[in-house]
């Protein structure tokens, strides 16, 4: 990375390679078209205007999680029918406003949900499709913060809801189902996870069709991972073998599309947090770099444990290294990038590059400590 073209930008900022984010659509898109399935951009990872303009451009459908992602993804020119809404808790007027959206999908967590989606599409004498998240109680060993599929968590409708539902949906007239949704958690790096998913897809199709219920949609939900350790190397994910995998082990049937719902693989190695140091300062052990990013702008170290590489942009003399606790000047101690940290000999003013940030990174942000809000950096 060249910091020259970075001089006149006040730090941090987040700068989005364009050029990457391009080509990873293009080979998603390429792999998801040999099984003609169908992906839409979780806007919750990066809800960035220039990023979902990029991602809407190449034909992608977008998945929401709350009104606010409905109005943008119409906004920056997602097609309604082309939008799904997901969610344990959309408000009435968050339903209200997809509703009035003609979006295509609701994916509908809870009985009570139901009840309310049918009286308000009721009012507006409309009906809303839906697809019915069912948990599945596969573990995607991955961090439990971001783990959604076992019974103890509180997305989707359990196993043992399932007839209810069902007589339910004869019930209201105002809904329509269309198919079933799933989504296990997030950053999966083992494949095997999401063939044990199919597995339970398939016996979820069929328990819904032998009570006369049409599965139409299969929506498997997103959650693969990205390689954080090494981004250069893996910059685009493999989808290849992804997309192939579900190809392989979910039973379609000729009336039957199978969606998809990807966040990070699309946008997180795309992003970067640049950044500053302030000081550093010499401990015992370890020497402190502390930065002027911290965890008001990429929140993922202290929530999740998670790593990012860490790298020194004004020194990349790697004969001479020492080892940096790299943290932010937030008023928490959990707002560390990174401990131990081998990096070049790092001194004041020296930019830092907080690689694979594009997802969860810009939009988990916050104003905590009366932060300021970043400029963002767009580059090819
Ligand atoms: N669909 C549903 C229903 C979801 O809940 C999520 C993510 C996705 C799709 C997209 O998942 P992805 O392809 O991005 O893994 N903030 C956490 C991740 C939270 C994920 C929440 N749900 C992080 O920074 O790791």
């Amino acid at each position: 990375m060249d910091i020259t073209k970075y001089q006149h930008l006040q730090t941090p900022f987040y700068t989005y390679n364009m050029d990457l984010l391009n080509k990873t659509l293009e080979v998603c898109k390429a792999e998801a078209n040999k099984y003609n399935f169908h992906v839409h951009y979780a806007l919750k990872a990066n809800a960035n205007n220039e990023i979902l303009k990029a991602i809407q451009a190449k034909g992608f459908g977008a998945d929401c999680v709350s009104g606010n992602e409905v109005l943008a993804a119409v906004k920056n020119g997602f097609s309604n029918d082309k939008i799904v809404f997901a969610g344990v808790g959309k408000s009435d007027k968050e339903i209200n406003d997809a509703l009035d959206a003609d979006i295509f999908c609701f994916n509908v967590e809870s009985k009570q949900e139901l009840e309310i989606l049918n009286e308000l599409a009721q009012e507006k004498n409309k009906i809303a499709s839906i697809a019915l998240r069912i948990n599945p109680n596969v573990n995607a060993h991955t961090h439990h913060y971001i783990t959604t599929g076992l019974e103890e968590n509180k997305f989707g409708i359990n196993h043992w809801e399932i007839l209810d539902v069902i007589k339910l949906l004869g019930v209201y007239k105002n809904i329509k189902l269309i198919g079933l949704h799933f989504h296990i958690g997030s950053q999966i790096t083992d494949l095997n996870v999401f063939r044990s998913l199919c597995i339970k897809v398939n016996e979820y199709v069929n328990m819904f069709e032998e009570q006369k219920q049409a599965i139409r949609i299969i929506n498997v939900g997103g959650g693969l991972g990205i390689d954080y350790v090494n981004p250069d190397e893996h910059a685009i994910p493999n989808f290849e073998a992804y997309f192939k995998l579900f190809h392989q082990f979910l039973e379609i049937k000729n009336y039957q599309e199978v969606h998809f719902e990807l966040g990070r693989a699309l946008v997180a190695q795309c992003g970067t947090l640049i950044s500053k140091v302030l000081y550093i300062k010499e401990g015992l052990q370890t020497n402190f770099a502390i930065l002027d990013a911290g965890m008001t702008e990429l929140l993922r170290p202290a929530l999740y444990q998670a790593y990012h590489k860490i790298e020194n942009l004004s020194n990349t003399n790697t004969s001479e290294k020492k080892k940096y606790d790299v943290v932010g000047p937030i008023c928490e101690s959990s707002d560390c990038f990174g401990k131990a940290i081998d990096l070049p000999i790092t001194k004041r003013g020296d930019y830092i590059a907080i690689r694979s940030a594009g997802a969860y990174g810009e939009v988990m942000r916050s104003g905590y400590n009366l932060r300021e809000a970043n400029q963002v950096n767009y580059e090819n």
